[in-house]
């Protein structure tokens, strides 16, 4: 048969299809999400998340121990806070949980990068991402809180803040309040497009940040869209965001395209607690290979567009980078 063209010939051997290989994972671009608690010595199991923990602010350097082993080095603190109230006020006390963390473990671990969700779901009584006006979230007076976050992140050692809450005009919010105290270097990861997904649920019974009523699609995004997206990062662009996010991850590769394509920040996507807990309750059940799953679920996640990937496999991802599973 004559055929010039042949793809099967750079497939023939490993070290021929990972010579023409067109996406490489690194270590370097993945983020290890942390579920820090207020009190002391605690390390504990979180059901709903198989394999991941809850730290209290004197136990999380054992975690960051293995995170830096791994050679993993940017971790996601997000704080569970022993009140709540309705305005949050646990985000952006002094010795809030997350910044009790900080500042704990930031001195011996140097080489790491500590980035901050900043949202108000995880303080609030009400479960809701922002001051309630009656049944709503009210944006512009939560705009005050959240900048009042990132700056107390920050001021406790906080390398990078990451808000999530998808508030109009947070990414701007923040920057002057950064800015005005002199964090002028500091960067903002936006949680640009973040969509309401189902695929946050067992996040939230980790975090304990289920609304108490009503759902979050008055502020996060509706799935059915796509255009609405690009308006979304655009929009925080021009309000002085760093990097851009989306997430979920793998239900949302178009966008993560559309979004890298368009945009010349760098764009993250982070594969959330829904995503993860398939996988785990999967492979448990013996229906599939786990670590093939989650390279082939990653790659596809950096084939898109992604420059980082937030994972809770971070650390396994790093390993089977390592062990040369994953190209
Ligand atoms: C806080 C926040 C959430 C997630 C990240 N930041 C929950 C939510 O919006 O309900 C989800 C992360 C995950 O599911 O892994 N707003």
């Amino acid at each position: 048969m004559e055929l010039r063209n042949r793809p099967r010939r750079l497939r023939r051997t490993p070290a021929l299809r990972g010579l023409v290989r067109e996406t490489r994972l690194s270590k370097d671009a993945l983020i290890y999400p942390i579920f820090v608690r207020e009190g002391s010595k605690i390390v504990e199991p979180i059901p709903s998340l198989d394999g991941q923990m809850r730290y209290s602010p004197d136990t999380l350097y054992l975690e960051l121990e293995k995170v830096r082993a791994a050679g993993v080095s940017a971790v996601m603190l997000f704080g569970l806070p022993a009140h709540k109230d309705a305005c949050g006020s646990g985000a952006w006390a002094e010795d809030g949980v997350v910044q009790q963390a900080l500042r704990a473990v930031k001195k011996d671990f140097p080489d790491l990068c500590f980035i901050t969700d900043v949202c108000l779901c995880e303080y609030t009584s009400h479960g809701h991402c922002g001051l309630l006006d009656g049944q709503e979230v009210d944006n512009d007076r939560t705009l005050k809180i959240l900048a009042k976050t990132a700056l107390s992140h920050v001021q406790a050692g906080a390398d990078m803040v990451a808000p999530s809450d998808m508030m109009d005009g947070r990414v701007l919010a923040i920057r002057r309040s950064l800015d005005a105290d002199g964090y002028s270097n500091i960067p903002i990861l936006s949680y640009a497009v973040k969509y309401a997904s189902a695929f946050y649920g067992p996040f939230r019974e980790a975090a304990g940040s289920a609304p108490s009523f009503g759902d979050r699609k008055g502020y996060q995004m509706d799935y059915h869209n796509r255009r609405e997206a690009l308006h979304e990062a655009r929009e925080d662009v021009q309000q002085g965001a760093d990097i851009l996010m989306v997430k979920p991850a793998l239900a949302y590769l178009d966008i993560v395209r559309e979004v890298s394509q368009t945009f010349e920040l760098p764009t993250a996507a982070y594969s959330v607690s829904g995503e993860y807990a398939m996988v785990k309750a999967a492979a448990k059940a013996g229906l599939i290979d786990e670590a093939a799953i989650v390279c082939e679920s990653a790659v596809a996640v950096f084939r898109a567009g992604a420059d980082i990937l937030v994972t809770y496999y971070a650390k396994e991802l790093a390993r089977w980078i390592e062990e040369g599973r994953i190209g």
